[in-house]
Order: structure tokens, then sequence, then C-alpha cells
């Protein structure tokens, strides 16, 4: 879509479904949709709403919140949290009674120069209060146009902020631009959710390429995750007669009383396990390892399948057993276990000789 059927696009969206009717789309002023805008940069509408009016109520123009007392302002605040805001904002009104004569300034880049707006802020206060053609790009409306361009690389990262900023710059349009930015800020916030977006209702599905390419739920790009610390471990697969000895995990901690394989550090440490459990071990082979990540590390999987010649007709500790691979009790088991038991399985069927019993 060119840039004149996006904006028409969004905002004929806005004609039919747009929010009109909230209290700071009322009597629209830059006072009224700064002190709005600064409620909703972290709180959502919903909440924001029992605050704004008796905010407007209490202090209905900027030079009233200049002139207030400080504990008046936070009292008025209280229970919308990051008090920062509340003194940003008693500063910025000073600031405007001072030095721009009780006037915010027709600009959005001047707006970026008060106390606590930034530069979406700035393009919200601007458009949505002044008509003037100032891009935004909250959170929101980040998503909406990181997937419409399908845009690589991590919106956190300068470079990527840039290029959305751009897209956003170039889709704005001179006329309406007030309910153009309203628009995309509802469009985000109940159309173009993050998990759940609604595209067969959006005006923009035909030239959004995240859409286009099935891919809606990859934009915006996560942040990069930093790399997890590396462990490693030995499982050994203890195979006999068609059963691999398991045993049952502390019910607290990783894998809390889930079936697991044992873990040695070293392969030499096989011995010790042979012996508490008293068993004669044969031939061993390496399988493909695996990697399982955890929230906070990612443990390499060696798995070893080792034949038991002999053991005890019975396991003589609690919470051991042998696990019938053909025949499966139903037990809580670790998930690369599972897929362990099954590379097992298939290894041990394959090399079963013809006519060979299990
Ligand atoms: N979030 C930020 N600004 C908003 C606005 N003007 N309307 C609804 N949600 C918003």
């Amino acid at each position: 879509m060119s840039p004149a059927q996006f904006s028409t696009a969004v905002l004929d969206w806005y004609d039919q479904h747009g929010r009109k009717d909230l209290p700071w789309q009322q009597g629209i002023n830059p006072y009224r949709v700064w002190v709005s805008e600064i409620m909703l940069q972290q709180t959502q509408v919903s909440t924001v709403l029992g605050y704004f009016d008796r905010f407007m109520a209490a202090l209905p123009t900027v030079s009233d919140l200049a002139a207030a007392p400080e504990d008046e302002v936070l009292h008025l605040w209280t229970g919308l949290g990051y008090y920062t805001r509340a003194r940003n904002l008693q500063k910025t009104a000073q600031i405007v009674m001072a030095e721009h004569g009780g006037i915010f300034p027709h600009d959005a880049d001047k707006l970026t120069e008060l106390p606590g707006i930034g530069r979406s802020t700035a393009g919200a206060i601007a458009s949505l209060s002044m008509g003037l053609r100032a891009p935004i790009l909250d959170g929101n409306v980040k998503r909406v146009l990181a997937r419409y361009v399908a845009q690589e690389g991590y919106p956190g990262e300068p470079k990527v902020a840039k290029q959305l900023w751009d897209v956003a710059e170039r889709f704005t349009p001179q006329a309406r631009v007030n309910h153009y930015t309203q628009a995309m800020m509802d469009l985000g916030a109940t159309l173009c959710t993050r998990s759940k977006p609604s595209c067969l209702l959006c005006p923009l599905k035909s030239g959004c390429q995240a859409h286009l390419l099935g891919l809606e739920i990859r934009y915006p790009i996560a942040k990069p995750r930093k790399a997890l610390p590396q462990r490693r471990t030995l499982m050994p697969i203890l195979t006999r007669a068609g059963e691999v000895l398991l045993y049952r995990r502390p019910s607290s901690g990783l894998w809390g009383g889930l079936w697991s394989l044992p873990e040695l550090d070293d392969l030499p440490d096989l011995d010790l396990l042979a012996s508490r459990h008293a068993l004669q071990l044969g031939a061993r082979r390496e399988l493909a390892g695996l990697t399982h990540t955890f929230s906070h590390f990612q443990l390499a999987i060696e798995p070893w399948l080792i034949r038991v010649e002999a053991a005890p007709s019975a396991v003589a500790e609690a919470d051991w057993l042998w696990y019938n691979l053909a025949t499966p009790p139903r037990l809580g088991l670790a998930a690369p276990v599972k897929k362990l038991l099954k590379r097992a399985a298939d290894t041990l069927a394959t090399e079963q000789t013809p006519g060979e019993q299990p």
C-alpha cells in the first residue's frame, strides 16, 4: 500500500471502530492530552479512567498544576505508580509557565525537551491536541508497524528503532492526523495484539508483510537472549531385556518428582552406579547428544546405551525401577528423557538380530 492508501485504510477503520468517547478526547487541549498521555505511558486505559477526571477537576489548567503543592499532585497520582511521572509532570508545568508563557510549544521536537516527554509522547500531544503532523511509536504502534513491514532486528536497538521511526514518519498523513494517531494506538491495543492478533478484522491485512508471510507472532523481533551458561551431563541408559533403569527425582528442584535417567559427571562414575545396583555391565555405545534448555542454563546431555548382562531380579532401592520400553508404565518423565528412551528403543530395535529374543 502507498502511504496514502495506508492512512486512508487506517482512517476508514477509525471512523467505524476507533474510540471517540475517552475523557481526554473531550474538550481537547494540549494540557488534557499531555496529562492523559503521561498517565497512559505505563498504565492501562481502564485504570487511567478512574484518575483522569479527578485530576482534571482538581487541577484544570497547566497553571493550576504548576502552582499546586507537590503533595497534592502526588495525592492525585496515588495508585497510578511510577511517581517520577507525577514529579516530572509538575516540573514540566512549571517550565511551561515560566518559559513558554503557559502555552505548550507547538512543535513536537520542542516538546521532547520537557521532562517526561519522549519522542512518541511528543508526537501524540502534537498530533492529538494540535493537529501537527508528527509520528508516534509507542509500544502498540511499534507492533503494528514492525509487523506491517516485517521489520527484522530487535526494536530496542537504535538502528532498528530508527528504521521503524522512518516507517512511522512515512505513513503519517497531513490531514486528520489526530484521528490517524488515535486509530494507530487503538489498532495496536485491540486488533494487532501481541499473541493473538485479529488479522481478519485488520484494515492493513492486504499489505501487512508479517501477515502475508504467516509470521505475525515473529514480529516485533524479541530481545535477543543472553547466552545461557552451559552444563553437561552423561546419562547412562542401562538396558536389560527391553527395560531401562530409571529413578525418581526429588520432589523439589529440576524435574521435581519426575522419573529420569541417572546422571554422571564422567564415564568412570559408571562403576559406582553399577556396584550400587549390583549390575554387571556389558557393551556400551554413545548415542547422539541432546541439548535441553532450562530457564537459567542449557544442559548438554551425552547419552550412553549400556547393556546390562546381569542384575538382581528386583531393584533394591525405593524410587528406582526397571522401565519397560514396550509396555511403559504410566508415569511422569522429564521431556528429554522421554526423547532418549524413544531413541534407545529405536536403536535396540535396529540392533536386534533376526530371531533374537528381546
Ligand atoms: N495509550 C496511549 N495514548 C492513548 C490514547 N490516546 N488512547 C488510548 N490509549 C492510549
